[in-house]
């Protein structure tokens, strides 16, 4: 569905440059949900933007559906740590804004805004603003937003980082229950172990900076019930703990350690 080939990312401010990513090569597949891990600034949000259509690769290529990715697509979604709410509108007006910016007729957005409100349970929030919601609630405001658009590919880059762990682990359910009754495929960038290992289907670790995959880890028993209690879950944990501990020191660690 979505394919990264060789891509190569480099940032440059005058005569500054910083090589975000080197050599990414990845295939993401209809229905499939992946978790993407990786150490602080190795890249991780700028493969997600390259995979919304919101940066361009210095070097390689990335396709959606076989079509070259130059804009973003109006079937990926995205949703950021920071909510991405506007604080003088409303929680509908607020869900509402991705539809409205489709033309969406206004009976279609209260039919399809008021089945993804009952799902996320919002509905008693509708009329408050950002500023008296809870942390995890704004999270699910971002969530109905992604997901009025009915997305084909929802992007989401550490969406719950900062929410408690019982908040974080019920929206973690939430997200869990809605890509499966959608259908949606999902990548999922978290700094999480655990998060990684409960919601993707394959755990794609990166390397310190430039960023590289290095390795792809498959999860079958993802999305089993109770999967997070069983002792497969902490194996998994341990089996992608252990991969980052050997992939992903940062050049100034290692040196440190010589
Ligand atoms: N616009 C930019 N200009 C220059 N450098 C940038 C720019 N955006 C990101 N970078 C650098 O590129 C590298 C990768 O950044 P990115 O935000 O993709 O990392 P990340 O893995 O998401 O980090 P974190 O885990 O802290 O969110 C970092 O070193 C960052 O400082
Ligand atoms: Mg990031």
């Amino acid at each position: 569905m979505l394919s990264l080939n060789d891509v190569f990312l480099t940032y440059s401010n005058g005569n500054t440059s910083v090589q975000a990513l080197a050599g990414v090569n990845l295939k993401i597949e209809k229905g499939k949900s992946y978790a993407i891990i990786g150490p602080s600034g190795c890249g991780k949000t700028s493969l997600i933007f390259l995979m919304a259509g919101l940066i361009a690769p210095t070097q390689g290529e990335v396709f959606l559906h076989e079509m070259k990715v130059v804009k973003p697509h109006r079937g990926t979604a995205l949703i950021l740590q920071e909510y991405g709410l506007l604080p003088w509108k409303t929680v509908w007006e607020n869900a509402a804004l991705g539809l409205k910016l489709r033309k969406v007729p206004e009976q279609e957005i209260a039919d399809i805004l008021g089945q993804v409100f009952e799902e996320l349970e919002l509905t008693e929030c509708i009329d408050r603003y950002p500023n008296q919601l809870s942390g995890g609630q704004k999270q699910r405001v971002a969530l109905a937003r992604a997901l009025s658009l009915q997305p084909e590919i929802l992007l989401m880059d550490e969406p719950l980082s900062a929410l408690d762990a019982l908040t974080r682990e019920n929206l973690q359910e939430v997200i869990l229950r809605l890509i499966k009754k959608h259908r949606i495929t999902s990548v999922l960038v978290t700094h999480s172990i655990e998060e990684a290992v409960y919601l993707g289907q394959e755990i794609i670790i990166l390397s310190a900076r430039p960023g590289k995959i290095s390795a792809i880890v498959a999860n079958t028993e993802q999305g089993t019930e109770g999967y997070r209690h069983k002792m497969s879950f902490y194996a998994k944990c341990t089996e992608v703990r252990g991969l980052l501990e050997v992939h992903c020191q940062s050049d100034d660690r290692l040196l440190q350690k010589q």
